[in-house]
Order: structure tokens, then sequence, then C-alpha cells
């Protein structure tokens, strides 16, 4: 088929995870501006979830007051701007989506920069601590983005990971674009990678975010459905949700907090 006759792309029809992750982050940084600041951090914290899971990383990594941390992928900023807020630390962002850069820019003011985990914006050795959550399972390139993490940090740099396992041999109707490694390849890939694995904990383990964190969430889920409910980019980003929903309460993956250190 010539150019010329190439069907256009119409703007709703768009990979699941450019949907999850870019168009739904644009429309997330409306609705905060909407119903007001203090639903950025928890609308923003898209794969992290809890305070508490937040919290054993930043002590795991012994952040405090003025650490830097690299945030790769970082979505739209929602832990960054928490570990800022709660703990005083300066991070840098890095997160392949331009609506979910623009999202972390305005609404936190964070420094972020456009770019993928298996090419990091970043000079070798920068970092002495970076976290990356929830980003390991949704690609393929696991190697690739550990080597990079590695290599951005100092030797005894500390990394910190959110990462969803498989847990059974099969995953029924898995999210497009999961590809969530087991407890022995996540093992075998950090060590690859130069890491030394410190401490792993259950993600399912901790507790549940406070209810006023709960209901902020809810509230932007709703604006979020009231604004764009029938666009078939929010009907396919609430698809994968679901289907990661159902992944994790079946059992079939599960969240695991790493930390690691860079050897
Ligand atoms: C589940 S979200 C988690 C976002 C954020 N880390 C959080 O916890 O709120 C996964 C993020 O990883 C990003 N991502 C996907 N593939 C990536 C890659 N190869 N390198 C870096 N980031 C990636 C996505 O754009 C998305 O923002």
């Amino acid at each position: 088929m010539s150019a010329e006759t190439a069907p256009e792309r119409s703007e709703t029809d768009v990979a699941p995870m450019e949907a999850e992750f870019d168009v739904v982050a644009g429309w997330t940084e409306e609705v905060v501006a909407a119903l007001g600041p203090g639903h950025a951090i928890p609308a923003g914290c898209r794969g992290s979830g809890s305070p508490s899971a937040l919290d054993w990383l930043a002590e795991a990594l012994d952040l405090g007051a003025g650490s830097r941390i690299l945030d790769a992928g970082a979505g739209v900023g929602g832990p960054a701007a928490y570990a800022a807020q709660r703990f005083g630390v300066r991070p840098v962002l890095v997160e392949p989506m331009t609506r979910a850069c623009r999202a972390a820019a305005r609404m936190f003011g964070l420094p972020v920069v456009a770019g993928s985990g298996e090419h990091l914006p970043v000079a070798g050795g920068a970092f002495d601590a970076a976290w990356c959550l929830g980003v390991l399972c949704t690609t393929s390139a696991k190697a690739a983005l550990l080597a990079e993490l590695r290599r951005v940090l100092t030797l005894g740099g500390r990394l910190g990971m959110l990462v969803f396992v498989q847990i059974t041999p099969e995953l029924p109707d898995a999210p497009e674009g999961n590809d969530s490694p087991t407890d022995a390849e996540l093992a075998d890939l950090l060590h690859a990678a130069g890491f030394d694995l410190v401490r792993k904990a259950d993600a399912g383990g901790f507790a549940a975010a406070p209810s006023s964190w709960q209901r902020r969430v809810e509230r932007v889920e709703q604006a979020l459905a009231a604004a764009h409910g029938a666009d078939p980019r929010r009907l396919q980003a609430h698809a994968q949700e679901q289907r990661m929903g159902r992944l994790l309460d079946g059992g079939h993956v599960a969240g695991r907090l790493v930390y690691a250190v860079a050897r």
C-alpha cells in the first residue's frame, strides 16, 4: 500500500500501554488541576500504590534530606514527589511517555527528562541511589534496563525496585506489554547486571494506603470517568488495570520490593 492510500490513524487509535501511561497521564494532570493539589501524589502513584511500601524503600535506600535519587520510569512522578515531601530527597525523573513527563513537571515541579530505561540520558556514576517502580515487568529489555541502572550508579550505589513477578506458569489474560519475570529470574537478572540483592519484601504485605489517600484516588478516578469515560483510550487503559488487578487477586503475579547494591 502506498503512503498516499494508507488509512489515517485516528487520535484515539493508540496502543494499550500508550493509553495507560501517556494519555491517562495527561488527563490525570487536568483532573488534579481541577480537584486540587492534595490529589496529586495519590493520583500520581501509578504502580507503587501504598505510602508504606515507599517508606520501606526509602528506609532501605537510606534516603534523607538532600539525597539525590534517580527515578527511572517515573510515570507522572507521584513516588518521587512523595519522597521529596516526606524525606526531603532531590529526585531526577526519567520517563519515556511525553505526557507523563509534562504532568510530572507541572504537578510537582520536579526535574524530568524524557527517555527510556534502556538508554538513560544520565552520565555514568551520577547517582548514589535510584529506584525503578513497576517498570521491569513492562519491558522485555530487562537486562538492558538493569545494566543502565548499574551504569548510572556509583560503586555501592543503592537500587530500589517494585517488580510484579510471575507466580503461576501461565498468566491468563495478562495486560498488553506485561512481561513479569519469576522470582528466580529477577535474582539472576540483578546478579548478572552487577547488583547484590540485599533485601526483598512482598508488596502485598504492606499496610493499605490511608483512607484519605484512597478517597483522593477515587475522586480522581471518578473525575476521569466523568470526563473521558466513553473514550476508547480510557476504556483500554481501564481494561489494562483490571487485567493486572485480576492477576494479582488470583495469585498469578505478586509485587516484590527489592533493595540491591551495585558491586
Ligand atoms: C506502572 S507505571 C509506574 C510509574 C511509576 N514508577 C509509579 O510507580 O507510579 C510504569 C511506567 O514505566 C514506564 N515505562 C515503560 N517502559 C519503560 C522503559 N522501557 N523504560 C522506562 N520506563 C518505562 C511507563 O511509561 C510507565 O510510566
